[in-house]
């Protein structure tokens, strides 16, 4: 936990927490060279620019949008860019030099231009007062609170006001003593196109919003004194086909050095041999020197072991020998080293390995002094690809059972949280789930932190397109000047993570279909690639691309998104990528699309396997919910049925990313006047979907899974009758056979065949009471499932995920609310309003409860229940320990209360 933060503002403006692995002692120790202090606290916020600015300060002109794309079918075929060029002055000649340490042509690196756009207006002034301006914590979205936009174009991205300028201030104070280090500012990830000044010097900027970047504040400070630091943001509208949130979204780091330290994401760790016996580590080290005259260093690296909760745990397991460095006055020298580790602890995936982590920890050594301490956590661990079976890891085959999800994390927006990715993660791997693609753009650091301290294997991705567009403002727009810094900003600050199994350089990009020319693209940007990275392999998400086209070809692994099993796509293009690709392996970068909406069945179901959803099949365009039978998908997709036999029809397939984990904000397809998906397994609010333990089922073959649906409230007095009605029960098991009963009335035993993967009985006529399915596997008992007609609506219940959280301001309880009868039984349909209050040190952040069609905003705390459940997430004050009592209550129900402490 890191130490209480005072909350007046004045007493803000020196930075927050050193984050270090290392024990306070090496902490205290380091202090001199290198600090690393959060900037989270003490900002600022306006919305909109000031008045008479006139786009001055745009980063430069875009395209007129003369007709909204909103809706556009996800697999559209992406269409060319729009020229434009500026015919009134911006900033993108200030900016685009903030790209130069990526671009590795010393002719096509940016020369700044003289002078400092934006120092007369007065937001950037140091002299203005912005008391009035709103005071706010990063990680922030500025747009998450709402209101949502009922009407208009805006269902993709949310429905959600996330375009226009919006602008950030903060002073920091820098003490005389830092005279003579560098000061850096690291900023995680700002939603987009953010330009910095510091002390109304314009520093640069970075405008994708979803990779990290460094500016360096050092020539630039009053040191003894105050400093004003001003971010402007500019998110364009349509710039995205999901909610891309906005502001400072993810955290803020002031950085200190001394002149002489390892380079930004300077350290690149692999392991090019291991054995459970030994292991080589070799550890390249980028020292910079940005001072004016050269120096003489010594350099070491140890590595330590890192214990479940990533602190370092013991000696130094082994070392590099000390090596001689000279680094020239503003250069950098590059320091190569290899060492060997005995009985390594290897990083793999649960539940067959343990995620094992190791921390190099590199010195800097001028005479006695240390000058640098910089800390790279890592993991041990051997990829093979092996084209006939797929992914092996310390050589155990590991099948992809992956999840794609968007960077959004549901009523909080894109503001990060460790504690709500966690949790996430957590589901996600109840449910067998052993595999994250981060579509499509780099995650928060944190996020691949927790993927290798969970063991999750990743595909990072790093564009949604290339030079084609597919929403009218979205990164085609900078590609040509950006590709190579974004590209290589993410491969740097990624590289180390042993979470990171595969590279992806796009998703469905508009140039599969143009033949050579896009091949070309795409061998500029492996090329880059492996300048940076060797040891991973590289693809991009193909939805259109055929197997003898040019662009597969470039890539090392193949990975399709539901040319598998899609409806527009069968018969299934695997074999014909077999066949042209015999030696790369095949995998599904995207599967299913299968979409429902949580608890919501509609009559009449049809006998297929899946299919696409129509008005009165799978869909209902009056209420814009999805049947939850979970046969239905996307036009493209399947369900996962479907997806499961056209995998297991052809072996060698390594697994796949499912689209999605959980739902996300904004593409709501179906129905785009919603505000959310409906692909998730688990809804937005983090509630399971029947589909959980169809994929529980599978994932999980050594676990009794058996869950019946639908809930078996049809009686006349819910309003849903449907006594004496045909309503189909499927059982999601991972048994082979099943007898299912109606009040104990034999349904018939019956057995799955080859390439099914639930069981149902279609013909079964609604009686209210109780549905029981008794499930074998090989002929013996293998599990139990029932399911019974509740009665009203008595009594609200509250359940914690955690009911001690640290009182830090960031740690999270997500607390569930339930409708119940007077057994206690949830009560499926139920939908009333609930209203919760909190006591004592604390805040309901937001409430939810997974229904897409929701205009509740957000931080609301009186939100209607949706089939029986509703969330509240409750935070502590930082540094405010105490006992938070929460509340909920609706009106004819019994209320219920629940302590959560926070220490
Ligand atoms: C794919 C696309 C995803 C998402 C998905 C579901 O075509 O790659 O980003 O849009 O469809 O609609």
């Amino acid at each position: 936990m890191t130490p209480a933060i005072p909350t007046t503002r004045r007493a803000l403006l020196t930075a927050a927490a050193v984050t270090s692995l290392l024990p306070k002692t090496s902490v205290a120790k380091a202090r001199n060279g290198r600090e690393r202090l959060s900037l989270n606290e003490g900002w600022r916020f306006h919305a909109g620019d000031p008045e008479g600015l006139n786009g001055a300060l745009d980063y430069d002109v875009r395209p007129e949008i003369k007709k909204s794309e909103d809706g556009k079918e996800a697999d559209a075929r992406p269409v060319d860019a729009t020229q434009v060029s500026a015919t009134r002055p911006v900033l993108k000649p200030w900016i685009l030099p903030t790209a130069n340490p990526f671009i590795s042509d010393p002719n096509k690196r940016h020369v700044r231009p003289e002078g400092h756009p934006g120092a007369r207006v007065s937001w950037v002034q140091s002299a203005f007062d912005d008391s009035h301006w709103k005071a706010v914590t990063l990680p922030h979205d500025w747009a998450i609170a709402g209101p949502f936009l009922e009407t208009g174009p805006y269902g993709g991205m949310g429905r959600l006001k996330t375009w226009g300028p919006a602008w950030y201030r903060r002073e920091v104070h820098v003490p005389a003593s830092d005279k003579g280090r560098c000061l850096f500012l690291d900023i995680d990830g700002a939603m987009s196109y953010a330009t910095v000044w510091c002390n109304e010097r314009l520093v640069g900027g970075w405008p994708y919003g979803y990779n990290s970047f460094r500016l360096d504040l050092t020539p630039h400070l009053t040191y003894g004194g105050a400093n004003h630091i001003v971010i402007r943001l500019d998110n364009p509208p349509e710039s995205a086909r999901w909610y891309p949130g906005a502001g400072l979204y993810r955290n803020v780091w002031l950085v200190k050095t001394d002149r002489v330290h390892v380079a930004h994401w300077g350290t690149q760790i692999t392991t090019p041999r291991v054995s459970q016996n030994e292991a080589t580590v070799d550890i390249v080290t980028r020292v910079d020197n940005d001072g004016t005259e050269a120096a003489d260093i010594t350099l070491v690296t140890r590595l330590y072991a890192l214990d479940a909760k990533g602190k370092p745990s013991g000696r130094a397991i082994s070392e590099t020998p000390r090596q001689s460095v000279h680094v020239a006055a503003a250069s950098s020298t590059v320091v190569k080293a290899s060492v060997t580790v005995l009985q390594p602890r290897l990083w793999g995936p649960p539940p067959t390995q343990v995620p094992n982590r190791y921390v190099a920890v590199t010195s800097l050594m001028q005479g006695t002094r240390e000058i640098d301490r910089y800390e790279t956590p890592f993991g041990i661990r051997s990829l093979r690809f092996d084209a006939d079976k797929g992914l092996f890891i310390n050589d155990r085959f590991v099948p992809l059972q992956g999840v794609n999800n968007h960077h959004d994390l549901g009523a909080l927006g894109a503001a990060f949280n460790v504690r709500a990715a966690e949790r996430q993660l957590e589901m996600l791997m109840e449910m067998g789930c052993n595999a994250l693609r981060m579509s499509h753009n780099p995650p928060a650091p944190e996020l691949l932190d927790l993927c290798d301290r969970m063991g999750i294997v990743v595909l990072d991705e790093v564009f949604d397109c290339w030079e084609k567009r597919k929403t009218p403002l979205d990164f085609h727009l900078i590609f040509p000047d950006w590709h190579e810094a974004d590209l290589r900003a993410m491969l740097r600050r990624d590289r180390n993570h042993p979470s990171i199994v595969i590279w992806s350089v796009g998703n469905e990009v508009g140039e599969q279909y143009s033949g050579e020319a896009g091949a070309q693209i795409a061998r500029r940007l492996v090329t880059i690639l492996r300048e940076e990275d060797t040891t991973r392999p590289v693809t991009n998400a193909m939805n259109w691309a055929q197997a003898d086209m040019p662009l597969p070809a470039e890539m090392d692994v193949i990975s399709l998104n539901y040319q598998g099993a899609g409806i527009r796509s069968l018969p299934s293009k695997f074999p014909a990528f077999r066949a042209q690709f015999p030696n790369k392996i095949i995998f599904q970068s995207e599967s299913s699309a299968a979409v429902s909406s949580r608890g919501e069945y509609q009559f009449p179901v049809p006998g297929t396997n899946s299919g696409p959803v129509r008005p009165g099949v799978g869909g209902d365009p009056k209420t814009r919910q999805v049947s939850a039978y979970e046969l239905f998908a996307a036009d493209f997709g399947s369900s996962p049925d479907r997806n499961w036999a056209a995998q297991d029809q052809n072996p060698y397939v390594a697994g796949e990313f499912v689209w999605t984990g959980w739902d996300y904000l904004g593409e709501p397809t179906p129905y785009y006047e919603a505000r959310s998906s409906y692909f998730g397994i688990i809804d937005l609010a983090g509630f399971k979907k029947d589909r959980f333990w169809l994929y529980q089922a599978r994932w999980r073959p050594d676990l009794p899974v058996a869950h019946l649906l639908p809930h078996w409230n049809w009686a006349k007095d819910t309003g849903n009758g449907r006594e004496g009605e045909v309503t189909p029960v499927h059982l999601f098991t991972n048994g082979d056979e099943a007898e299912l009963f109606v009040n104990g009335k034999s349904q018939g035993r019956i057995k799955k065949r080859p390439f099914e993967y639930r069981l149902r009985w279609d013909y079964v006529i609604y009686e209210p009471g109780e549905i029981r399915a008794v499930v074998y596997k090989d002929g013996k008992p293998w599990a139990q499932a029932r399911r019974q007609t509740t009665g009203a609506a008595r009594a609200l219940t509250l359940e914690a995920d955690r009911s001690v959280i640290d009182a830090d301001g960031k740690d999270l309880s997500f607390v569930t609310l339930r409708i119940v009868d007077d057994k206690g039984e949830t009560v499926p349909f139920a939908k009333e309003t609930v209203t919760f209050t909190l006591e004592g040190p604390g805040e309901i952040v937001a409430t939810d409860n997974g229904d897409p069609t929701d205009f509740t905003a957000f931080p609301s705390p009186t939100r209607k229940a949706f089939n029986g459940l509703a969330l509240a997430i409750v935070r502590a004050k930082p540094g405010q320990k105490g006992l938070l009592s929460l509340r909920a209550q609706s009106e004819g129900l019994n209320s219920a209360h629940l302590a959560i402490a926070a220490h």
